[in-house]
């Protein structure tokens, strides 16, 4: 069997043995987001460490564990605390837990991030709209054999984030009275933060928001067939725009700052992809 798969399998069965709760929609924790488990009606944790095999995150303030439990009526399953390629994981690991996610039968991917933000208007406490990405700067989780179980070799990738979703986003915004921004995000490996000069590259290339997680993570449910949307937190204008230095300091006080908004609009959008 092949490895990738292998490990996958095994995680599975791990989080099987603790529950057999069945997530419509898996949702990913960036920045910003971290408590947002006191919104969920919680069944059940599972620690990361309790996974046989499950890469575990080395960032501050990156708590391991699955929530499992309901929002509004939404069965969802969240990961509080997610690994990025910039701790030195291979991309199969940076992506396992979204295809267990879906292996768990979650149907739908809500990403969240905090990133940088590029467009021109754009302020820190922003929330952006994912509707598009590049995601050329990462290697591909889809690198290597293919694991025909998974999806195909070589899958579409015109549409990664789901337009149904988008217009559940833009609904729940108005009804919550968020400003949502959208626009493509751009993901680097990091973890430096970017030079001036890789702005002015990323701006010319179409991105609105960079950051280093999420695209990958994209590319990965799509391969699997998922519905995928995403939201950003606007943490920081990037560098070169933002007049100081970039610290995560302040990515993470502005996306506390944005957490009751973003926690919101989350809300919103989970109540409303139960049905
Ligand atoms: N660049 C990359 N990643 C980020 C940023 C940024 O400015 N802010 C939050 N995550």
């Amino acid at each position: 069997m092949n490895p990738v798969y292998e490990k996958l399998m095994k995680c599975y069965e791990s989080v099987r043995a603790k529950t057999g709760f069945v997530p419509k929609a898996a949702l990913i924790l960036g920045s910003g987001l971290g408590n947002y488990g006191e919104r969920i009606r919680v069944e059940t944790i599972v620690d990361y460490h309790e996974i046989a095999g499950f890469p575990v995150s080395t960032v501050p303030g990156h708590a391991g564990r699955f929530l499992f439990g309901y929002v509004g009526e939404t069965p969802v399953v969240c990961m509080q605390g997610r690994v990025h390629y910039y701790e030195g994981y291979d991309m199969a690991d940076v992506v396992l837990p979204v295809r267990l996610m879906k292996r768990m039968g979650a149907e739908i991917l809500f990403l969240t991030n905090a990133a940088g933000g590029i467009r021109q208007g754009m302020h820190a406490g922003d929330l952006m709209l994912i509707t598009g990405q590049i995601a050329s700067f990462v290697p591909s989780p889809l690198r290597g054999p293919n694991i025909d179980e998974l999806g195909v070799r070589f899958p579409d990738m015109s549409q990664i984030y789901d337009k149904d979703l988008q217009r559940t986003a833009r609904a729940a915004a108005l009804k919550t009275g968020v400003d949502l921004y959208e626009g493509t995000y751009l993901q680097l490996p990091g973890p430096q933060f970017e030079t001036p000069q890789e702005i002015t590259m990323c701006r010319t290339l179409g991105a609105d928001a960079v950051g280093m997680s999420t695209a990958c993570e994209a590319v990965a449910a799509k391969h699997m067939g998922m519905k995928v949307m995403g939201i950003s937190c606007i943490s920081n204008m990037a560098s070169g725009i933002s007049p100081v230095p970039l610290t995560h300091e302040e990515v993470q006080e502005t996306a506390d700052r944005t957490a009751p908004r973003f926690e919101a609009l989350v809300t919103e959008i989970l109540t409303n992809i139960g049905g």
